[in-house]
């Protein structure tokens, strides 16, 4: 155990021998899905990061996630995170899960079991929890359902103290009526843990190991169970069918939604608002019904996003207007820009300020100068096009020869018309004007004009084919 010279506090010492385990082995047979359970997603995060991220909030020594199902793929979601991985090879219960890592937990330590599949779990509970454990050496957290379907129910003998845990399976008709379920998360002293865990047995309906029977392990070696009630029913809420899972997911987006506008964004319908991710957001900005944010955002003042609008990882300056369906990726948007209806900003792009997209134009990995405009059906990949330069309905930079990406340069000042297309690599000098319907392959200097277009010829009292 760490010891810091002699001046550490005795609540100190006790919470730096603290090793929490996180249980993530098990495949979800409810989900009906090949993905493992934990690895699905709640607000962009998985159910295991969000779990794993408020375990690293509890002062511990070690954190041991048992996983099994899923493989390398579930280790692979935390590589950069801090942890131990113990595999348990076969899921045969919860109590089978820990019995794979008691061995490397030292015995003096105390242990916070948590369940994988209950993502949603506070900081608050958890710490209640370690600080109740210390009295009796075994805290359980419980909480209160309305419909407990599904969860272990707590049994209290009639002095009310926890006499067992009851899974809904194995659960008498009388058992299933009570309302205070198992929420998945206890603390018990590890040396304590490891007297009973080998004796744990599969007799029940699942034929599974439960880690919750040494509740009644617990109560036969006269050892009192303190409980916790946790400090709201959604945070206990286990993961277990794709139900549960939009449920938790509709909960976290109504908070986030409703923690926004406190802090003053508008908010249109807080119950068709999506944030997966972070968001950094100053003053006076309105989104509109089912705007999608995901990872991370840092958006100035004074934005509104319209309606159906997927953005991701970008950053946006101030007065900045999104139209109506419109995505944007990865990208920087300056300040008093016009983006949509119907415009798609891919990775990469960076506008700015006073630019303006419209409709139907895809830009990719193109930088668009001050006031520059593409308003309408347009394609610009790899490009780099100078201030004030109008783009007209239709132009397409010609980025790609069928196996390498080419640049377009595009100088200050430039009209390109309508439906021109400019084949990369292309260059085309300041204040010149592209004539709409023009190819352009040759690299064009500044203040001229470049045209390519066939000589028009009409045919005089032309008669159309008649229909025979
Ligand atoms: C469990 C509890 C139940 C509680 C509920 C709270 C047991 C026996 N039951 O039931 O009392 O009310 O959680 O949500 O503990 N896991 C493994 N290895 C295994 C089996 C499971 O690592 O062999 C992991 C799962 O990945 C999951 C967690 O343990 O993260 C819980 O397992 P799950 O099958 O979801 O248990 P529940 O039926 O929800
Ligand atoms: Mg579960």
């Amino acid at each position: 155990m760490l010891k810091i010279s002699g001046s550490i506090t005795k609540e100190e010492d006790f919470k730096l021998s603290l090793s929490i385990i996180i249980l993530a082995a098990g495949q979800g047979k409810r989900m009906n899905s090949d993905k493992p359970k934990v690895l699905n997603l709640l607000a962009g995060k998985s159910l295991l990061t969000h779990v794993c991220e408020t375990a690293t909030k509890i002062e511990h020594r070690e954190i041991y996630i048992v996983y099994g199902c899923g493989g390398e793929q579930v280790r692979d979601s935390l590589k950069n995170s801090q942890v131990t991985w113990v595999k348990q090879k076969e899921q045969l219960g919860t109590g089978h899960a820990v019995q794979q890592v008691l061995p490397s937990i030292p015995k003096t330590d105390d242990i916070l079991i948590l369940y994988g599949d209950v993502p949603l779990i506070n900081e608050t509970s958890l710490t209640k929890l370690v600080k109740a454990a210390a009295d009796t050496g075994f805290s359980l957290l419980t909480a209160y359902f309305d419909e407990p379907y599904g969860y272990g129910r707590i049994v209290r003998d009639s002095s009310d103290n926890i006499v067992a845990i009851t899974e809904e399976k194995d659960a008498t008709e009388e058992e299933q009526s009570i309302c205070e379920v198992n929420a998945g998360f206890m603390v018990i002293k590890s040396e304590i843990l490891n007297s009973w865990i080998n004796s744990l047995n599969n007799k029940n309906k699942q034929n599974e190991y439960y880690l919750t029977d040494v509740v009644a392990m617990a109560v036969k070696d006269n050892i009192k169970v303190s409980p916790v009630l946790a400090e709201s029913v959604i945070e206990v809420q286990g993961i277990n069918t794709r139900a549960q899972l939009s449920e938790a997911e509709r909960y976290y987006q109504i908070v986030q939604a409703y923690r926004l506008m406190d802090e003053g964004v508008g908010i249109s319908d807080p119950s068709r608002f999506d944030l997966r991710g972070e968001l950094e957001i100053g003053s006076d900005n309105e989104i509109d019904v089912n705007v999608v944010m995901e990872g991370r955002l840092k958006l100035g003042n004074n934005i509104s996003i319209a309606p159906n609008c997927l953005i991701k990882d970008t950053i946006i300056g101030d007065n900045v207007k999104i139209f109506a369906n419109s995505v944007i990726e990865n990208s920087v948007i300056g300040n008093d820009c016009r983006i949509g209806p119907f415009a798609r900003i891919r990775p990469d792009s960076i506008l700015d300020n006073h630019v303006h997209v419209g409709n139907f134009v895809e830009i990719k990995k193109s930088s668009l100068g001050k006031r520059t405009k593409a308003n309408h059906l347009s394609y610009i990949g790899d490009a780099e096009i100078g201030n004030d330069t109008n783009i007209g309905a239709g132009v397409i930079t010609c980025n790609y020869d069928g196996a390498n990406k080419h640049k377009t340069s595009i100088g200050d000042n430039v009209f390109v018309g309508s439906d021109a297309q400019l084949i990369a690599p292309v260059r085309i000098g300041d204040g010149s004007t592209i004539a709409a319907g023009a190819t352009i392959t040759k690299n064009v200097g500044s203040s001229s004009l470049a045209i390519s277009r066939a000589e028009q010829k009409s045919v005089p009292n032309w008669e159309r084919p008649k229909k025979k």
